[in-house]
């Protein structure tokens, strides 16, 4: 039957090791890997000889059917996990935004968006206002829901922007419950005035976004962030990493053995701002997101920073509106909605760029596509390996194969892609999610309904110390006092 699949011959990557070995899947979940399985005829094989077999990856960054600036995502959970398994993606967390303010309305609402996917799936929880209630159901959440982690906006001012007293709120009610804090690190006040500044100059076009919120306004918010996790004590996730100075300040905190986790996105890694200067609104306003596609030099940098582990995993942001929507900002550059594509072409244009070019092998891309996102949301070795036990979730990606991305192609709704004719090596030819073959011979075979929302527990790895290093502080505070200056005499 189609629930028991063996994969011949291949080389079996995971974080830390890689080897010749067959891997044998049943019912969803792999049960043995080892070399020269013996299987009988019931069984799918795969032969995998020459190809990479991985884990799944995990996209820890998307926005699926969210409603944002005035429209919606035009990928819902439907398009977009179809364009994520397309590109060897079997897993990803999505933003949950609260209702009103209410945050168990806002999960509610996200678990009827979701009900029908075709692959396994998460959610982060999205602050954007302070109350008892939020406060109640943040803990709600996190034991009963399988929420471990909530996003502070520092942008987007007048929206979800929340002031530092609220983040401050926020991050020892994170601790406390065991979760982590995740923050959208630009100063939403400066962006502000920054826009100002550029419709009084008259600039009004898809440049004006970039140079409106330059990287200066990044780092301050990355530090600002940073420094109040180090206050009270408590992991902290920035996410969307776009420029040196927000990855300066990460590579600071975490040299000063602060636990600081920085996810750079594909587009941030890969592209830079020049297309918001190309005078066709249609090119330029598909690449506006926030924070903005940096100048050249960013991303080669933030790629650096991936590959010696200042920076330990890749998101997409994944947040697509089509041509239509875009120009909801047509004479005005502060009213197109933010967003790029990338659930699709994510593990693609990593490999490529990444293990093509010798930058890093095959087991750092495995641990920076997939196992260091389950292991920070608490879900390894369930997710993000290939070993006996864990959920079969696996790709088989063929190094010599080529491909060419274009929006004719994609099975993201959008019209655009901001990946348009781009080349590279290394296809994803099959992906098995939850133990069923959903991706091959470039034909898509999903069923509606079989993905399972996965439960992240709190108090991951990160939260490891906390305690011993609050209860040390404190103790410091009780300490005789040395007067040295009266004594010494
Ligand atoms: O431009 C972006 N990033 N849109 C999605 C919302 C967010 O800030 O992540
Ligand atoms: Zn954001
Ligand atoms: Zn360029
Ligand atoms: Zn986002």
């Amino acid at each position: 039957s189609s629930t028991r699949i063996l994969i011949k011959g291949g080389t079996v990557v995971n974080a830390h090791h890689q080897q010749l070995a067959d891997v044998y899947v049943e019912d969803g979940i792999i049960v043995a890997v080892q070399p020269n399985i013996k299987v009988g005829d019931e069984v799918t094989v795969l032969d995998a000889t020459g190809k990479f077999v991985m884990p799944g990856g995990i996209d820890p960054h998307t926005h699926l059917a969210m409603e944002f600036m005035g429209t919606e995502t035009i990928d819902d959970f439907f398009s977009g996990q179809a364009a994520a398994l397309a590109g060897g993606t079997t897993m990803h967390i999505d933003f949950v935004i609260p209702v009103n303010g209410n945050l168990v309305a806002g999960f509610e609402a996200y678990e009827n968006k979701s009900r029908e996917s075709c692959m396994d799936y998460g959610f982060h929880m999205a602050i954007t206002k302070w109350d008892e209630g939020v406060s109640r159901d943040m803990e709600i959440l996190v034991k009963e829901k399988g929420i471990n982690s909530f996003k502070f906006f520092l942008a987007y001012k007048g929206s979800l922007m929340v002031t530092d007293d609220l983040l401050l709120e926020g991050l020892k009610r994170c601790k406390s419950i065991g979760a982590l804090a995740m923050v959208h690190a630009e100063n939403g006040d400066a962006v502000f005035e920054g826009q100002k500044r550029m419709i009084e100059l008259g600039i009004t076009g898809p440049e004006g976004h970039a140079l409106s919120r330059p990287p200066v306004l990044e780092g301050e918010a990355t530090a600002r962030a940073i420094r109040l996790a180090r206050f009270v004590n408590t992991p902290l996730y920035v996410v969307h990493v776009m420029s040196v100075d927000a990855m300066d300040e990460i590579a600071k905190a975490r040299k000063s053995g602060q636990k600081v986790i920085g996810e750079p996105v594909v587009s941030g890694l890969i592209l830079d701002d020049h297309w918001l200067w190309d005078p066709d609104f249609t090119i330029a306003s598909k690449y506006v997101m926030s924070p903005p596609i940096r100048p050249v030099g960013h991303g080669k940098a933030l790629q650096d920073a991936l590959s010696t582990g200042i920076l330990q995993l890749v998101g997409t942001d994944h947040c697509t509106f089509n041509s239509t929507q875009k120009a909801l900002g047509l004479d005005d550059f502060r009213k197109i909605p933010n967003g790029v594509n990338g659930l699709e072409e994510r593990m693609h244009l990593i490999w490529d760029t990444m293990v093509g070019s010798g930058q890093i092998s095959a087991t750092d891309y495995v641990r920076i596509t997939s196992t260091e996102c389950a292991r920070i949301f608490n879900i390894y070795p369930r997710k993000g390996a290939i070993l006996a036990g864990s959920d079969a979730d696996i790709i088989i990606l063929n190094p010599n194969s080529s491909y060419e991305i274009s929006s004719k192609s994609h099975h993201s709704r959008s019209d655009t892609n901001v990946y348009e004719g781009r080349r590279g090596k290394g296809k994803v030819e099959v992906t098995i999610a939850g133990g069923r073959i959903v991706w091959e011979n470039e034909e898509l075979k999903v069923v509606p309904g079989s993905g399972k929302y996965i439960e992240m527990p709190p108090f991951s790895y990160l939260f490891d110390g906390i305690e011993k290093s609050d209860a040390n502080y404190l103790s410091s505070l009780r300490a005789p006092v040395k007067r040295a200056r009266t004594e010494a005499t």
